[in-house]
């Protein structure tokens, strides 16, 4: 079957964050969303019907995930990632957000010490900063048009850390960390006991020629001072459904985590998103790899769109995940003058890179999982708007 990525959705009046609150994010209605990392394409059959299926039974009482369920994740680990799990080192989350700050309560203390790696996904700030711990930052560097992680820096920081908050693959820069960096960076946290907090939400999301690694498949050392999370959130595009596990081998560390989850009471989840789960891991190869298809046609469009017709403007060219990070400092303008121009005059809705913290100033992140026919429009938004202030 051939999945169909062109067909344009509207999701307008949808209760869609993405496009329902243009107004109150950018102030101006007719910004094309690219913004927060959902896509633009439908949830695909055998999600849809998985769902279906359920609601047909018409009790939507309290309800368990079954073995099947798990299964289906411990199967999908193995045979796309070649990690083997157990059932029993697998936990949940409604979302990953809420995992990294239930494991920020769970492992740390008020003043303690996290690591962040910026630019990075700006919740990991509020995740350290509203708990009241300490954010250390071990900002990365961009070499020859990779990020790279400072090792020599990270040694230092991890002296007198807690936890290494780690985005695998990474966003926004799009780095899909090699097993050789992993290793470094576990090894390291390893030696200064420091709990590694892998956000692998990105994990399926990768480009071919790049190879996503569990860290806590590394080794048995590594995976001992690990906790993983990870959804079908983006790969499926199933956000709104609310389902992601959270892994750890250590039963400490799982018992810990539980402790918290149990303490707020949100391990329930709900029913709807434990069927599309169990049908996504389950039945999702096929789409998937379309899917990564056509993000990788989109990735190539836009990146020489870009290099032929608006050169101020340079595509950090993404290992993996499905958001492009532009660096816009050869436009003299940032800060707030950069995020204006791309809503007023470029009538774009990009995330401002500020928010990513460290190094983001003067960058843009855009979301290219839509419909062709939506980039070819924002490219010649924003190819106009640079020609204007040329
Ligand atoms: C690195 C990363 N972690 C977590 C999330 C969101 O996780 P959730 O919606 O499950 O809380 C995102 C979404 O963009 C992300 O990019």
């Amino acid at each position: 079957m051939r999945y169909n990525f062109e067909e344009i959705v509207n999701r307008e009046n949808t209760d869609s964050v993405k496009f329902d609150l243009r107004k109150v994010i950018f102030e101006k209605e007719d910004v094309i969303p690219m913004w927060v990392a959902d896509m633009d394409f439908k949830t695909p059959d055998f999600i849809i019907n998985a769902i279906k299926e359920r609601t047909k039974h018409e009790v939507f009482g309290y309800s368990i995930r079954s073995k099947s369920y798990f299964d289906s994740i411990i199967n999908w680990l193995d045979r796309r990632h070649n990690w083997k799990i157990e059932s029993d080192w697998i936990s949940f989350s409604p979302g990953i957000v809420p995992a990294i700050n239930m494991a920020v309560l769970a492992f740390t203390n008020p003043g303690d010490n996290i690591i962040v790696q910026p630019p990075v996904y700006f919740p990991f700030f509020s995740a350290i900063q509203n708990n009241d711990r300490n954010q250390i930052e071990n900002p990365l560097v961009l070499k020859d048009g990779r990020y790279c992680i400072d090792f020599d820096d990270l040694a230092i920081k991890l002296k007198d850390a807690k936890v290494l908050l780690l985005s695998n693959p990474h966003n926004p820069g799009g780095s899909v960390w090699t097993k050789e960096e992993l290793q470094k960076m576990g090894e390291l946290c390893a030696d200064n006991n420091v709990l590694i907090f892998a956000d692998e939400i990105h994990a399926d999301l990768v480009f071919e020629g790049f190879k996503y690694t569990p860290i806590a498949s590394i080794s048995e050392e590594i995976a001992d001072t690990t906790i993983t999370f990870i959804a079908p959130s983006k790969t499926f595009n199933i956000a709104a459904l609310a389902t992601s596990s959270v892994i750890a081998s250590n039963k400490e560390v799982k018992e810990k985590y539980d402790k918290v989850l149990d303490t707020i009471h949100v391990g329930m989840g709900n029913v709807f998103g434990t069927v599309a789960s169990e049908a996504a891991y389950t039945y999702g190869d096929e789409w998937l790899s379309q899917l990564m298809e056509y993000l990788s046609d989109n990735l190539d469009y836009a990146e020489n769109y870009i290099k032929t017709n608006i050169p101020e403007i340079t595509l950090i060219r993404p290992e993996g995940t499905y958001l492009v990070w532009l660096d816009c400092s050869k436009l003299n303008l940032k800060g707030k003058d950069l995020k204006d121009f791309m809503i007023q005059d470029a009538s774009l809705g990009f995330n401002d890179g500020r928010m990513f913290g460290t190094g983001g100033n003067g960058f843009m992140r855009m979301n290219i999982a839509c419909p062709k026919q939506t980039l070819e429009k924002a490219l010649v938004n924003l190819e106009k708007a640079v020609a204007s202030i040329r």
